[in-house]
């Protein structure tokens, strides 16, 4: 090695690994290539061997043994008359400049098997936008109608950076100023084999993966993006998955209640939609010990997923939807090191491909063979004093792309967005031809600088609908 500084780096990484009986990594690194051991030293460097060895130490999923008093959340219902105070405090902090929206977009996106970002995934029913063109395209119409300019935090991972960048300066930024586009990279976390082991995925390199969608908690604040959102007046984030295109980015009445109805702390606050079976597969806000949780679907037990009330309905019917307006004070003060636990870690078997120093091969496995170690964003909501839950529709919010077919893949996410626009023209008095089972006969797309809601048609002369035609507003 001919840079002094970089084998100072390696003698303190391998002493480290070597105290955290972890120098299986050093296997096979090549010590006379820089560039390989400035891969490894930095990859090893990022990583907290500290908290790996805690998470080793404790065996079993975090949140087993649960004594606790669990009753259903408050749910802030649908209440499109008495909304309007709250949608005139949420326009006047969009007007200001208190609010940017945020994108997680780090997922590996396994199951929708598409090669490259999810972002850059075709989503719409006719035009096939891709998912960073919608959001960019509601930002821009929000902009335009409040004569501001939103900030648009976008966090990515190690994994998928680089070819998101390269997206968005292909597409010349949607049109959209790049000085408000700010991306940061999240943290990974390195997947343990079943004795206790960090793996490598190649000689020099490790097997890691992103840290959830809880970890852009601490990205924001990491990467310097919670700061540079204080530097310019933002007070909250409105965060949504990149999987969600009929997502509101930027959405007045449920700001307007995160920052001025009593149940909220301005802290964090979510939308629900009611869950569509006791088995769906959606996380449950719920009450614990006075605190608003979300209990994921595989630890919610079975006595209370079924349970209904008098009238027949799920106690718990409160599905989370993955939207939420966090406060910066609140993430600043999750994430600044003053906060005594952070968020915890979940944990989940999965086929994880390793190199083998033993025999020089790469295997990839075809049953689980390592844990994986992931922050879930809604865990946040234990540390809040108050959390909202606003009740939304399925239809008009919820339409996610997460599988390649079937439930909440691009073909229902496509009839949904359809569906969507035939309510909203429906509603302005357009008739929409349906099938005998209410299907529309057709597909619809209604891009942002037409509509961003239902009322922005009303007064607005639209055109008419004939069966098996695309009709695009
Ligand atoms: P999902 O839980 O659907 O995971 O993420 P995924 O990685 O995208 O897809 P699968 O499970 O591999 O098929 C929900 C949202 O959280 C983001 C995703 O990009 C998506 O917007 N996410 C998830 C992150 O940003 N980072 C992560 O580490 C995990």
């Amino acid at each position: 090695m001919k840079n002094e500084s970089l084998s100072a780096r390696l003698d303190a990484v391998t002493a480290a690994l070597d105290a955290h009986r972890q120098s299986q990594l050093l296997e096979g690194l090549d010590r006379s290539d820089d560039v390989m051991v400035e891969g490894f030293v930095s990859q090893v460097e990022s990583i907290d061997l500290d908290e790996i060895a805690t998470l080793i130490a404790t065996t079993g999923p975090a949140d087993s043994g649960d004594d606790r008093r669990i009753e259903p959340a408050h749910v802030v219902a649908r209440d499109p008359e008495g909304e309007e105070d709250f949608r005139q405090a949420g326009e006047a902090l969009i007007r200001e400049g208190g609010v940017a929206a945020f994108t997680v977009a780090g997922g590996q996106g396994t199951r929708l098997g598409w090669n490259g970002p999810k972002g850059t995934y075709p989503a719409t029913p006719i035009t096939g936008k891709p998912l960073f063109r919608v959001f960019a395209e509601q930002l821009s119409a929000i902009d335009a109608r409040y004569g501001t300019v939103t900030p648009w935090y976008l966090m990515t991972s190690p994994l998928n950076d680089a070819d998101t960048r390269s997206f968005f300066l292909d597409n010349n930024w949607f049109g959209r100023d790049p000085d408000s586009i700010l991306m940061f990279p999240q943290g990974v976390m390195p997947a343990i084999d079943d004795d206790g082991r960090m793996m490598l995925a190649a000689p020099g390199v490790l097997a890691v993966n992103p840290d959830g969608h809880g970890g852009s908690l601490r990205a924001l604040q990491r990467s310097g993006a919670l700061g540079h959102a204080r530097s310019r007046g933002v007070r909250h984030l409105s965060y949504f998955q990149v999987d969600n295109p009929t997502v509101r980015t930027i959405d007045p009445v449920f700001l307007g209640l995160h920052v001025g109805h009593p149940d909220s702390s301005a802290e964090m606050s979510s939308k629900m939609v009611p869950k569509a079976n006791a088995a769906e597969k959606v996380g449950v806000f719920c009450r614990i010990d006075g605190r608003t949780e979300v209990i994921e679907y595989s630890d919610l037990p079975a006595d209370l997923a079924e349970a209904t009330d008098a009238d027949g309905r799920l106690r718990f019917n409160a599905g989370s939807i993955a939207i939420h307006v966090l406060g910066v004070d609140f993430i600043d003060r999750l994430t600044n090191g003053s906060t005594e636990a952070g968020l915890p870690f979940h944990r989940a078997r999965k086929k994880v491909p390793y190199w083998n120093p033993a025999t020089g091969e790469s295997i990839a496995p075809t049953e689980p063979n390592a844990t994986k170690f992931e922050m879930f964003v809604f865990d946040a909501l234990h540390f809040a004093e108050a959390g909202l839950v606003q009740e939304t529709d399925r239809v008009e919010e919820f339409a996610p792309i997460k599988n390649a077919e079937g439930t909440d893949s691009a073909v229902s996410s496509s009839g949904l967005q359809t569906e969507r626009a035939a309510r909203w023209l429906e509603r302005a008095g357009v008739e929409i031809p349906r099938s005998s089972e209410g299907v529309v006969e057709g597909r619809i797309e209604i891009a942002a600088a037409t509509a961003l809601e239902a009322r922005d048609l009303d007064g607005r002369s639209l055109p008419q609908m004939n069966a098996g035609e695309d009709l695009i507003l």
